[in-house]
């Protein structure tokens, strides 16, 4: 091994050019013997070895270490290994969104000739990935009611499944997963478990715990916390891990460390950001069933809840999420009222921010489905989704009081109540098909 070069060789270097000098100084990294409080944005897309023998160890993945960003950079590898801590994962990593986490967590494990039985109320994006994306290299995709074991059992049993995908707490219907009797029932049939728990979050349940193979999270809703950054994490054992993070080098989807930095201040307070927003939502759900055009309220911490055995036996105690859901009398038409009537509320499709977000699934998150794949999956015309943020309760429910006087207005001038004739086929209340495909 030859020395190391001298990093302030060029300081006393007076003949060389200007450029170089300023590109020689402007590189010096500073050398800090205390460690800094807070994790710094390693802001860099390359890293500098001692010699050449030992960049190609560090860049084969030889010798622990740093040499390209796309491979990995120290922040973003705390943002994994803080997630892995929180989640009870042997390991964890960060990568460009939830949709990027949730791509590579699949990408890792499917092959073409598989099939994967995932959710049929759930979030619209990985929806579509599943379906069109996975689904255009030969995986076959079908859905079911997650929260019918008995439909679950029957879907696996029909072939040989590679993977069972649930979410905690589906997106936007709350309805939840029963983690540790699906994760018995893929493990029966040779299959792998992957939730996306990015509703629950992991203060409030941690579906590895329960038998899940690998747990996804937006980490850009409750980890993040402020609406500000767009992440996503995994974890899960060593193993499977590994083989994500290949999926992340090889597809490019790297989190940026400006990113990963933000998202670790977020995680600062993420749990009690969590007892808040769990709070915050059980007081808005428990008075809004009380309220009058308020046809039904979905909120996993609520005895009304069609899964609250399941939340009780595997959530954490007295926290039910900041995430709920309910139906006006008065269709889409009164749903749009409320959202334009909130004062206090943000209108957007995000969630899981200090600010409380109000939106329309059916035409936000679920904008992709058809009037029937919605109604099958649990959505109403009139169901709205509320991410409760941490303001003072009393004012979000008189900021609800005045939006739902507004909500009732509109339903007895349309004369409508639930906006359709057709039955709402609430999975845990009303069967739903065993298994639906969609080929889209
Ligand atoms: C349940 C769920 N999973 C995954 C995602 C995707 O996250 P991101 O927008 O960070 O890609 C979302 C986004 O809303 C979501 O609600």
């Amino acid at each position: 091994m030859t020395a190391p070069r001298d990093p302030d060789a060029t300081r006393s270097a007076p003949r060389l050019g200007d450029s170089t000098r300023a590109i020689r100084a402007a590189s010096r990294t500073p050398e800090v013997l205390q460690r800094p409080t807070s994790i710094p944005i390693f802001q860099t897309a390359t890293f500098t070895s001692a010699d050449a023998e030992s960049l190609a160890a560090v860049a084969g993945d030889a010798r622990a270490g740093y040499s390209y960003s796309r491979l990995s950079n120290p922040t973003t590898t705390a943002l994994g290994d803080t997630y892995a801590e929180l989640a009870g994962g042997e390991a964890g990593i960060a990568l460009a969104s939830g949709m990027a986490a949730i791509h590579a967590a699949c990408a890792a494990v499917l092959r073409a000739g598989d099939r994967v039985v995932a959710p049929l109320a759930g979030y619209g994006s990985t929806r579509v990935q599943l379906l069109d994306y996975f689904g255009r290299f030969g995986v076959e995709v079908d859905l079911v009611d997650i929260t019918d074991l008995d439909a679950v059992a029957a879907a696996l049993a029909a072939s040989p499944t590679r993977l069972l995908f649930a979410e905690s707490s589906a997106n936007p219907t709350t309805f939840v997963a029963d983690h540790a009797a699906l994760a018995e029932l893929a493990h029966r049939q040779d299959a792998l478990y992957i939730v996306d728990n990015t509703f629950a979050s992991s203060h409030v349940c941690r579906p590895l715990e329960l038998g899940a193979d690998l747990v996804v999270e937006s980490a850009t809703k409750y980890l993040g916390g402020h609406s500000d950054v767009i992440a996503g994490v995994v974890a899960g054992t060593r193993a499977l891990i590994d083989a994500v993070t290949a999926v992340r080098v090889d597809t490019g989807a790297v989190l940026a460390p400006f990113e990963a930095f933000l998202t670790l201040r977020g995680i600062l307070t993420f749990p009690i950001r969590m007892d808040r927003h769990g709070q915050n939502a059980r007081a808005l759900a428990g008075w809004l069933e009380r309220q009058e055009g308020v046809e039904r309220v979905l909120y996993p911490g609520l005895p009304s809840h069609p899964q609250h055995p399941v939340v009780e036996r595997q959530w954490r105690p007295d926290n039910g999420g900041g995430m709920l859901s309910f139906e006006v009398a008065g269709g889409r038409a009164a749903g749009q009222a409320i959202i334009d009537s909130l004062g206090l509320t943000e209108r957007t499709a995000s969630l899981g921010s200090v600010h409380t977000m109000v939106v329309h699934p059916p035409s936000t998150s679920q904008r992709q489905l058809t009037e029937a794949e919605l109604l099958a999956s649990g959505i109403r015309p009139g169901l709205l989704r509320v991410s409760v943020g941490l303001e003072d309760v009393e004012d979000l429910v008189a900021d609800f009081d005045r939006a739902l006087a507004v909500a009732r207005q509109v339903a007895a001038t349309s004369g409508a109540s639930g906006g359709t004739s057709a039955p709402a086929p609430a999975p845990g209340a009303t069967p739903v098909a065993a298994a639906a495909r969609f080929d889209r």
